[in-house]
Formats: structure tokens, sequence, C-alpha cells
């Protein structure tokens, strides 16, 4: 996004699903007096009916369908911050979207620390249902190449939600001091 400056470009969170983007995101925009979306929970309004019910209701393509046209429209938008499904950027207009209008934060939890939250997640995703330990341990692994396009990376391994968006809020700052000095 060429013609916006730095400090208003909405911030985009990516992550294997269950990493806290959603928890993380709430807390960066209080911190930066923005306001949060959560790309899955405008699916669910729009639909009316969890992500689990949408895939088993309409398939995973039409999930996908209706992700790309909301993730698209919520990267134009200026000041947000935006927490994007763990799948998201399996798709490359999705990517290339967040890329260039965005600037990308990549939640890194490693899948000793993740492995520890399958049961509290399990139930509501629909991509891990029917999946035993080793299979879901493929698929976070699978996943993990499409999170390397982004514009800074957090590793969230023990730390508290307060200090993840203490620092995602002050290497902000940094970057925009240094590159759009007042
Ligand atoms: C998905 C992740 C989920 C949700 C859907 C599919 C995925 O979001 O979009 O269940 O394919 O990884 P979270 O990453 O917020 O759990």
């Amino acid at each position: 996004m060429k013609d916006v400056p730095l400090r208003e470009q909405s911030i985009v969170l990516i992550g294997f699903m269950g990493v806290g983007k959603t928890t993380i995101g709430k807390a960066v925009a209080k911190k930066l007096y923005r306001d949060f979306i959560d790309i899955d929970e405008e699916i669910e309004k729009k639909f009316n009916m969890p992500p689990s019910d949408i895939f088993k209701e309409y398939g995973e393509s039409i999930f996908r369908q209706t992700e790309k046209e909301l993730i698209i429209d919520s990267c134009k938008q200026k000041l947000k911050i935006i927490s994007v499904g763990g799948g998201a950027f399996l798709q490359d207009e999705v990517r290339k979207a967040c890329l260039s209008e965005c600037i990308i934060f990549f939640l890194d939890l490693s899948w000793e620390s993740w492995k520890e939250r399958i049961s509290l997640l399990i139930d509501s995703r629909p991509v891990l249902q029917g999946k035993n330990i080793e299979q879901i341990k493929e698929l976070f692994e699978n996943r993990q190449p499409i999170y390397k396009e982004h514009h800074s990376r957090v590793v969230t391994d023990d730390l508290p939600v307060e200090e993840v968006a203490d620092y995602i809020t002050a290497s902000l700052k940094t970057a925009w001091d240094i590159y759009e000095p007042n």
C-alpha cells in the first residue's frame, strides 16, 4: 500500500490455529486504539454458524472463498488489527493482498507448546477433526512454509498475552519512528 503511511497501515496476525491470534490481536488493538477484525468471526456472522458447521454444510471451498473475500476487503482498510485463520495463507491471493497492503506479524509457537493446547481446540477446528496426533503434527509442519512470508516474527512460547502484545506494539513504534520520523 504505497500511498498509505506506515503508521496507518493495518496489522495482520498470522500463524497456526490456536496460537493466540485473536487474544493477542485484541490486546494489540487496545494498546494502539485501533479496531480489531477477527476474520473467523466475520465468516461466522455471515453464515450465522461456526466454521465447523460451515465446513459440514457448505464444504471447505465455500469457507475459503468467503475467507479470501473478507480478508482482501479488510486489508484495504486502514488502522485495523486483523486476525486471520491459520489456513488463510494457503491462498496466494490472500498472502499477496496482506503482504502488499498490511504489516504482517507471524505468531510462532513450537509444536511442543502447541500440542498442549490440542484438547482445547479439537472441537471447534474442523481441519483437526478425525486426525491422530501424527497427522496433526504433519499438518502443523506442512503449514509452516506458508507463514514464512511475514514482516516480523514473534516467538510466543511461554510468553503471556500482554508481553507478546507489548512486544508487537513496541516493535511497530520503533519501525514507525525509523521509517517515518515526525
Ligand atoms: C483453520 C483455522 C481456523 C479457522 C478454520 C480453518 C485452518 O482459524 O479459520 O477452522 O485451516 O487452519 P484459527 O487459526 O483462528 O484457529
